[in-house]
């Protein structure tokens, strides 16, 4: 396979930036499409996307565009929809034009949380907000569209550099607050933009199709992240728990959602590190480097 990438919301994603920078470092030609390229809101999006396969001919598509506000979702469902169901079926369509790779990515949110062990690829799915019901709607899409080299990855609570995530908004916090409240009765898988952008690249190597988990090992409630975060920067704030009904919120998140990763470390024979270990890295990098 040609080692040439197109990531889709490369420039100013969260994920794509990751994808970004660990393509290049492995001697990939990477282009980043923003909304300027290809804005999937527009009319005519069809073409544009196809003119910009057709000039950068990727061996390999990321799409890591997707309506990520999960409460607004709930008041925009046909703005969520268009996104994260109507890109990945227009994905479908397009790339049975110019056969590649295609990595797309989804969500813990698939699952209603009811269950206490990590969630399997094959495990019933049961999203409780919009967001979770269009991102699984969009996986389905593409899925159900039986295209050659099509991978659907569903990652989880995503701390990485380039843009504000959970971890970010704790460690700014903690700089102007002695004492910090974080949900502690939400369980999940913190995972590091950076991991996530590599095992995305085995999983292409090892030409994957289907549906795969890929997140960080181990499990955590937001407050045990948040606390962990402030211990590695040497912050001086202490983090208290608190129940998710002292911060209500539009979209209802499901209580646990770890997933397991075994197909992904089947397939391609990695495991991915402890989230701990994923997150000492960011947080040396971002937050004690100068
Ligand atoms: N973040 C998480 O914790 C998390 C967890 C599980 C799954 N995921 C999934 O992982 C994927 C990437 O998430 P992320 O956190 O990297 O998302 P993100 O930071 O919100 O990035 C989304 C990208 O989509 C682009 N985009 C939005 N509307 C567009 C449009 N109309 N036309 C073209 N581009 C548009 C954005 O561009 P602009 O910057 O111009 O808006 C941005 O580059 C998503 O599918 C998400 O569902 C994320």
């Amino acid at each position: 396979m040609k080692r040439t990438a197109l990531v889709l919301g490369g420039k100013t994603g969260l994920v794509g930036q990751a994808l970004c920078e660990v393509l290049a470092k492995n001697g990939w030609e990477v282009t980043a499409s923003t909304r300027h390229d290809v804005d999937f809101a527009a009319q005519g999006v069809e073409t544009a996307l196809a003119n910009l396969v057709e000039r950068t001919e990727p061996g390999c598509v990321f799409n890591t565009v997707g309506y990520t506000a999960v409460d607004k979702a709930e008041e925009c469902p046909e703005e969520a929809s268009l996104l994260n169901v109507q890109v990945p079926a227009l994905l479908a369509r397009v790339l049975r034009r110019f056969p590649c790779h295609l990595v797309h990515y989804s969500t813990d949110f698939a699952f209603n949380g009811k269950k206490r062990t990590p969630y399997l690829v094959e495990d019933e799915i049961g999203p409780l907000s919009v967001y979770g019901k269009t991102k699984l709607a969009g996986e389905q899409a593409l899925l159900q569209a039986g295209l050659k080299g099509c991978c659907v990855v569903r990652t989880a609570w995503l701390f990485g550099p380039g843009k504000g995530n959970f971890v970010r908004t704790i460690l700014e916090k903690c700089k102007t607050n002695a004492e910090l409240k974080v949900v502690h009765d939400q369980i999940g898988s913190p995972t590091y933009t950076v991991d996530l952008a590599t095992h995305s690249m085995q999983l292409v190597k090892a030409k994957a199709e289907g549906l795969f988990h890929v997140v960080n090992s181990g499990e955590a409630s937001w407050c045990e992240l948040a606390d962990e975060a402030v211990q590695l920067a040497g912050l001086p704030c202490a983090v208290q728990p608190v129940p998710s009904s002292a911060y209500p919120q539009k979209a209802v998140r499901p209580a646990y959602s770890v997933l397991n990763t075994s197909a992904f470390t089947a397939l391609t024979g990695v495991t991915p590190r402890p989230w701990p270990q994923a997150l000492r890295d960011y947080v040396f990098r971002e937050f004690l480097t100068e």
